[in-house]
């Protein structure tokens, strides 16, 4: 093989399955000493440095020792269109979507600030450890042509799609039931399963859709049954009560989703907290897939995620940060809140299962775990470098931590993108330091 290879060196960490408590070693691999081997943007070999070094003596090696290699994470729910939007004050979910986003996503109208964003938000994700986004464009089709074209461009694997909405929204923010069909078409035509982009269809939220709409995004669903469909579900009680106004014959607002076809395997839920029964039964039944936005649900005061609930029911869920919404691209700060919303209602988040949720559990939600979330031989080469003494307060808490639990547990709750020694998506290095778009303003 006359590809150049590379060896990243350090203690390496990927998980099997959900781990069930801390002595739960067979749900996950670790080596004090070990190495992952690259070649053409993927993992060829995840083992002990020594073998790895004699199998590939003419390998480039990168030295991460002493810091942790773990995959890259996935975030399973955030808005593109919302980088100026994060740290918006004093307002509920409908309020801050009227006074705040909405008018920020209409500038995404123009092609050059949608490119100019597109930048920044693969740099932010890289930046933060992330190497797959599940992510909303804005109702402009240019906004996800930019975003994909971005992702292509570093090889990261994305998910999007562009929003569908068609009322209760301003003027330059609304498209008809047919051109948010025809525009959703030609995007899954052009982008859909090309290198690493997938399409995601996605209806805002019942409140922004006619059922005419939602009708025509069934449609999309069902002709396009390899697609992902993302919306939001049950985040605020004053959204609920305006989707019971506008769809009286539903029976509660996951009803309104399943009569127009939305829900599936491949549907992931953004929210998902204020559920009847029957809601819960239904998630179950077609096997839809929520998502926990934790900084979200926390800034917007919308509620808590019943996560063991969810899960003793067999619903699996993903995690996520719902940028601008929720506060930090960083899913270890997502994981010190999900962390803290568990807390409240007595239930624990153990940092393996943290780490695994992260990682091969979003991956795995995605159905995407033979590509992405872990180090085994034949994914891609999506990695993150972590350093839990990254800050003072970090290095002063890690003098007193004995095991690997502890570590996981001090950037659970302590780390952000100063943890992130370095991110690579398929294979090569992809934290910058600086924004390369520049921060002047566009
Ligand atoms: N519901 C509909 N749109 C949005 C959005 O942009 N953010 C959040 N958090 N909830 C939504
Ligand atoms: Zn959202």
């Amino acid at each position: 093989n006359s590809q150049p290879r590379t060896l990243l060196r350090g203690r390496t960490l990927d998980f099997n399955r959900k781990p069930l408590d801390e002595n739960d070693t067979e749900a996950y691999n670790y080596q004090a000493d070990g190495a992952i081997l690259i070649a053409n943007g993927k993992i060829e070999a995840t083992g002990p440095y020594d073998q790895l070094s004699a199998r590939a003596p003419d390998a480039t090696v990168i030295d991460h020792r002493p810091h942790l290699l773990m995959p890259g994470f996935i975030d399973m729910h955030v808005h593109f269109p919302q980088v100026q939007v994060i740290a918006s004050w004093g307002a509920q979910l409908l309020d801050w979507l009227n006074t705040y986003t909405f008018p920020e996503e209409t500038r995404f109208a123009e092609e050059a600030h949608a490119a100019a964003m597109a930048t920044h938000f693969c740099d932010l994700l890289t930046g933060h450890g992330t190497t797959t986004a599940v992510a909303f464009g804005s109702v402009h089709s240019g906004s996800v042509e930019a975003l994909f074209t971005e992702a292509a461009k570093r090889n990261m694997c994305m998910i999007s799609g562009k929003v569908m909405m068609d009322r209760n929204a301003p003027d330059g923010l609304r498209d008809t039931p047919q051109a948010g069909y025809d525009d959703s078409k030609a995007l899954i035509e052009k982008w859909h399963g090309v290198g690493r982009a997938q399409y995601a269809i996605t209806p805002r939220f019942a409140i922004t859709s006619t059922p005419e709409q939602l009708d025509m995004a069934g449609a999309l669903v069902a002709e396009h049954p390899d697609c992902f469909v993302q919306t939001h579900l049950s985040e605020n009680h004053d959204e609920i009560a305006f989707t019971a106004e506008l769809y009286p014959d539903a029976p509660d607002y996951l009803g309104v989703y399943e009569r127009y076809g939305l829900l599936g395997q491949k549907t992931l839920l953004g929210h998902a907290i204020h559920l009847t029964p029957r809601e819960i039964e239904v998630l179950a039944d077609t096997r839809s897939k929520p998502i926990f936005c934790p900084t979200s649900n926390l800034f917007l005061g919308s509620g808590l995620f019943d996560d063991a609930g969810l899960s003793a029911r067999g619903i699996q869920n993903g995690i996520a940060t719902d940028v601008g919404a929720g506060t930090s691209y960083s899913m270890l700060q997502t994981l010190n809140d999900g962390y803290k919303i568990l807390q409240l209602q007595n239930q624990k988040l153990h940092p393996l299962a943290a780490f695994d949720w992260i990682t091969r559990g979003n991956a795995d939600v995605l159905g995407l775990s033979d590509k992405i979330g872990s180090l085994t031989e034949g994914s891609d080469a999506d990695i993150v470098v972590l350093n839990a003494r990254s800050t003072h307060a970090m290095d002063l808490r890690m003098q007193r931590a004995e095991t690997l639990s502890e570590e996981l547990f001090i950037l659970q709750i302590l780390g952000d993108d100063r943890a992130v020694e370095q991110t690579y998506v398929a294979g090569e290095a992809a934290k910058t330091g600086r924004c390369s778009a520049g921060l002047e303003d566009v």
